[in-house]
Formats: structure tokens, C-alpha cells, sequence
């Protein structure tokens, strides 16, 4: 977008996977004191995300207020800032939001300001409650301009988080009312199902990503429990080749050390993260083993190897699925080592995934 924001996908963490409505201002501060002691705030992760459960009610002038759970957000913003940390919240165009809570009908350009004043970074505008069940395509995007010029209005860089499913091609819209992200699903569940069923079959609009807009497959499972190691290495691998926004959605404070090592090895981030901002994509099929690939600023390419099947695989990935022809150099970013650049077989375990950068000849 032209106002430079999200240049790459944004990282963070959100309420919602984990705790639903059961947020208040002591957990989110936790959130991002766990955010910097973990070290993920350092391997880039820094957006606070508040979702749905954080209104109260309209004041007298129709200021949105917070519930009671959220006694200054300022002052939370401001220790938030304090961590160097960003702060991200949520409302819907509707009445009410998805969960039953105030939202911005009416109050649109007022809405913008309160973020705004409170020191808001970022804003997921969700459109889920019912009165929008049957609005039509130009209602929608009408809807989503609206917010969207609020924003840009207020003169705070706030990142716009489009939620509405993916609904009316909104890929192709997204940016022209000032999105930087938009969901393309319905909502993840901590399961391998769900995950791959976004994750490799409902979330190919790859055209229309890049810096400055970017498809979204929904926040992170990783660290919930609802997968194995090899399925969470699968999502984390497949989010990051799809340039996906890196938002966790776990407790933080009790990340175990397998979920740490998926969630912070910088070599699978600066794929997520690499800026000529590519969304990468399937290449190939061997059997239940799927062959992704997306190519990188610096002239090497990101290969993932994606095994759907039950059992274990052995498959080589070819030079072709790199778009090159002879290939000089393969690192494996979840080993963490160089391999031989010969035509290797690479073991991928039922529901796993192995994720390789090459470099080589064009
Ligand atoms: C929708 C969204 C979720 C979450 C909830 C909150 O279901 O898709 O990500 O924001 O609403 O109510």
C-alpha cells in the first residue's frame, strides 16, 4: 500500500485461538512480557493483538468505552509501546460484533479516533454478525472503505485487518480500501484437518499478494497442543511459504521448547518476511507429497516439501521446481544445516514437512 505499511507480513500474537472472550488487561500484559522474555518479540514478533471481548459500552458523547476487564487501554497501549511492542485491536461494521459485543454501526469515523487516541496499531475489522448475512458485494467493500478512510483520516499508521472470510473475492479488492491483510477462510481450529484444509486447498489467491497486502489464512495454532510436532511444522512451514501474517495464538507464557523452535527460527521467518513479498505456491505433486516454492529477493528460492499422507515419504525435489537448472547450494531451515546439492532424497514424515532454501543457476 502506498503508505508503507506492512511491507512484509505482520507478526504478532492474538487473543482469540487461545482464550476467546477470557482476556483481560493483566493477560494481555503477561502476553507481552512473555512476548519479550521468550525472545519472540526479537525474532520480530510485535503485535499485541486484542480480539473480541474487549468492549463495554457507549458513553453519553458515544465514545466506545471498554468493559471493566480493560480499566485505562491507554495506559495498556502505553506499556505495551513501553516494551517495544505494537498494539492491535478489533471491532465489526455491525451493531454487534461475532462474539455479541458493541460494535462500530454508526460510530465509524468516531471509532477511528478513540484507536487512534488510545495509540492503536492495528485494527481487525471483523463482519460476522448477522445483518450482514446477505449484504451484497458493493455494500461490503463500501463498508470496509469506510473504516478504512477513518483510519487513514486519524493520521496514526494503523494496520487494517479485513475479516470477512474470504467472501466477494475480497482479495482482489482488499487493498483498494486501504487493507493491508485479509482473511481468505473461515476461522482455523487447532487441528490438522482444518489447518491443511486452509492452509493448502482454500488459500491460493496468491496474484494479489505482496508488500503491502497480504492473503490471510487465519492466526497460529502452533503451541495450543492440537497437533503433533510434525503437523505444527507443517502449518508453520506452509504459512511462512504463503507469506503468511505470523500471528501466534497460544499462551505465551507457557510456549514449550518444541513450539519455540518452530515459532522463532529466523531462517523460516525471512521466508515469511523476505520482501519482494511473494506468496509461494504448489509446483508439483508425488504422490501425497506436495511440492511448493516461492521465490526469494535475493535469487534463491524457498522448496517446501509437504507430505499429506499417513506415512512417511522419501522424495527429492527437482532444479525445475526452483525454476532453475542446476542447483549450487541447499540449506535445511528446520535442521539448521547445509545438505549436498545433488539429487538428495529427504525423509518427510506423515503430516510433516522439510523446508529448504536453494540457490543455483537459472
Ligand atoms: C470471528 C473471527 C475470529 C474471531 C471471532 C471473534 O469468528 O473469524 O478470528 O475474531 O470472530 O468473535
Amino acid at each position: 500500500a502506498p503508505d508503507g505499511l506492512a511491507a512484509t507480513p505482520p507478526m504478532g500474537w492474538s487473543s482469540w485461538n487461545k482464550f476467546a472472550e477470557h482476556i483481560d488487561d493483566r493477560t494481555i500484559r503477561a502476553m507481552a512480557d512473555a512476548m519479550v522474555s521468550s525472545g519472540l518479540r526479537d525474532a520480530g514478533y510485535v503485535y499485541v493483538n486484542i480480539d473480541d471481548g474487549w468492549q463495554g459500552t457507549r458513553g453519553p458523547d458515544g465514545e466506545l468505552r471498554p468493559n471493566d476487564k480493560f480499566p485505562d487501554m491507554k495506559a495498556l497501549a502505553d506499556y505495551i509501546h513501553g516494551k517495544g511492542l505494537k498494539l492491535g485491536i478489533y471491532s465489526s461494521p455491525g451493531l454487534k460484533t461475532c462474539a455479541g459485543y458493541t460494535g462500530s454501526y454508526g460510530h465509524v469515523e468516531q471509532d477511528a479516533k478513540t484507536f487512534a487516541r488510545w495509540g492503536v496499531d492495528y485494527l481487525k475489522y471483523d463482519l460476522c454478525s448477522g445483518e450482514w448475512q446477505y449484504a451484497d458485494a458493493d455494500t461490503v467493500m463500501r463498508t470496509y472503505y469506510q473504516m478504512g478512510a477513518a483510519l487513514k483520516a486519524t493520521g496514526r499508521p494503523i494496520i487494517y485487518s479485513l475479516c470477512q472470510y474470504g467472501r466477494f473475492d475480497v482479495a482482489s479488492w482488499g487493498r483498494s480500501v486501504g487493507g493491508h491483510l485479509w482473511r481468505t477462510t473461515g476461522d482455523i481450529t487447532d487441528d490438522y484437518k482444518k489447518m491443511s484444509e486452509i492452509g493448502f486447498d482454500r488459500n491460493p489467491k496468491f496474484a494479489h499478494a505482496g508488500p503491502g497486502g497480504w492473503n490471510d489464512p487465519d492466526m497460529l495454532e502452533v503451541g495450543n497442543g492440537g497437533m503433533s510436532h510434525d503437523e505444527y511444522t507443517t502449518h508453520m512451514t506452509l504459512w511462512a511459504m504463503s507469506a503468511a501474517p505470523l500471528l501466534m495464538g497460544h499462551d505465551l507464557r507457557t510456549t514449550t521448547p518444541d513450539a519455540l523452535k518452530l515459532l522463532e527460527n529466523k531462517e523460516v521467518i525471512a521466508v515469511d518476511q523476505d520482501r519482494l513479498g511473494v506468496q509461494g505456491a504448489l509446483v508439483r505433486r508425488d504422490g501425497a507429497v506436495e511440492i511448493w516454492s516461492k521465490p526469494l529477493a535475493d535469487g534463491s528460492v524457498a522448496i517446501a516439501l509437504f507430505n499429506r499422507g499417513e506415512i512417511d515419504a522419501r522424495v527429492a525435489f527437482l532444479p525445475a521446481d526452483a525454476k532453475l537448472s542446476r542447483i549450487t547450494r541447499v540449506r535445511d531451515l528446520w535442521r539448521g544445516k547445509s545438505t549436498g546439492s545433488g539429487p538428495v532424497k529427504y525423509s518427510v514424515p506423515g503430516h510433516g514437512a522439510v523446508m529448504l532454501r536453494v540457490a543455483g543457476k537459472r
